[in-house]
């Protein structure tokens, strides 16, 4: 499948739900949530994607460095490039999409990943289905996803993230930035923000990593710390949750000032392409999560569709690495902005 034939299948197939963009950031989608927009005007959205295009990158080829190495350790990990796939749930209610089950997607997403040399993060809602089939996925992948849990009540976030070790994950997550989804609460399940105690709660009674998203100060990501939390993400939800966030490439660095090297920094918002992803690194990031852009892959091409879009993204990481002289993922600077 090329790229074209993949994007022409992906908009067919969301009828509208997502108009797949040649730019992907937010405009002709602001509000449509459910949906693939961001919320409200979109503005949060639309700031993940502004804030990455602010950055723009040094050019240099006077140096060595021919075969860039995009090879990376997250989590204890190997992954063939530092990009993860995010966790996207709830197909019918956001896509559209009638070709496809939740538990489809998940297996696109979560086996395209894994066929890449990546690992995807899996979703959870209000539906039982859009958690079950995350870990049926990853179970049918030998264990190789991770569920990110709604911040429901810590007790069910710890039962929760025992269902996903029982079946293999390396790791779970919580989307604390989903405090707010009434929608959840509305229904019975109920979500809210989480103390310092609750958050060593949960780290205490689950033994696998366990990933906090949805950060956005320096602050919150030292709470994290302090609790013990293994890795956070640098995350607005895509500009789902609250309208008024910042763009994460803008809050990123001072994240980074606060907790690089001293545990995972994972960040998401508005990656569209490998020098996005390279611009994310240099400014803090262990490594990225791809959302919508995975997403069109997988309605598009299932699995082969997921697979393509990181092979693309991958190319062109290659690219921008080799045109800004850094030789591996390790050896990223911030020196490379401009
Ligand atoms: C339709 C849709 C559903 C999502 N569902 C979830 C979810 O269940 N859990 C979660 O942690 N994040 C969810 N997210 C947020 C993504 O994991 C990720 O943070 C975001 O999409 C990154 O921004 P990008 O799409 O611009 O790359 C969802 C995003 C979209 C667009």
């Amino acid at each position: 499948m090329d790229w074209k034939t993949l994007q022409s299948s992906a908009r067919e197939k969301f009828r509208g739900a997502c108009r797949v963009c040649r730019v992907c950031n937010g405009v002709v989608c602001a509000g449509e949530v459910p949906g693939m927009g961001g919320i409200g005007s979109g503005a949060s959205f639309q700031g993940n994607v502004a804030a990455l295009a602010e950055y723009r990158l040094n050019l240099r080829t006077i140096h060595t460095v021919v075969q860039p190495k995009l090879g990376c350790r997250v989590l204890g990990l190997d992954l063939a490039m530092p990009v993860l796939g995010a966790a996207i749930g709830g197909i019918k209610l956001n896509m559209n999409v009638e070709e496809m089950t939740e538990a489809d997607y998940d297996l696109a997403v979560v086996g395209g990943c894994r066929a890449a040399g990546t690992i995807c993060m899996t979703g959870d809602g209000p539906m039982p289905e859009v958690f079950d089939s995350g870990l049926q996925a990853l179970a049918a992948e030998n264990g190789w996803g991770i569920p990110i849990i709604k911040p429901r009540e810590p007790e069910r976030i710890v039962e929760l993230a025992k269902r996903a070790a029982a079946e293999g994950a390396p790791a779970f997550g919580m989307d604390i930035d989903a405090a707010a989804f009434f929608n959840m609460t509305r229904l019975g399940q109920p979500v809210s923000p989480k103390s310092l105690q609750e958050l060593e709660y949960i780290k205490r009674n689950t033994e696998i990593p366990f990933i906090v998203k949805g950060i956005m100060t320096a602050d919150e990501a030292a709470l994290c710390r302090e609790a013990g939390i293994d890795a956070i993400v640098v995350s607005n939800h895509g500009g789902r949750a609250f309208e008024f966030a910042p763009g994460t490439a803008e809050v990123l660095p001072h994240i980074a000032e606060a907790v690089k090297g001293k545990m995972t920094i994972l960040a998401d918002g508005g990656i569209r392409s490998g020098a996005d992803v390279l611009k994310m690194l240099a400014l803090g990031a262990d490594a990225v999560l791809l959302g919508r852009a995975l997403t069109v892959g997988a309605v598009g091409g299932g699995r082969e569709g997921v697979q393509l879009v990181l092979a693309k993204l991958a190319d062109e990481l290659r690219t921008a690495m080799v045109l800004t002289g850094t030789a591996s993922v390790q050896a990223v600077s911030e020196n490379i902005l401009w």
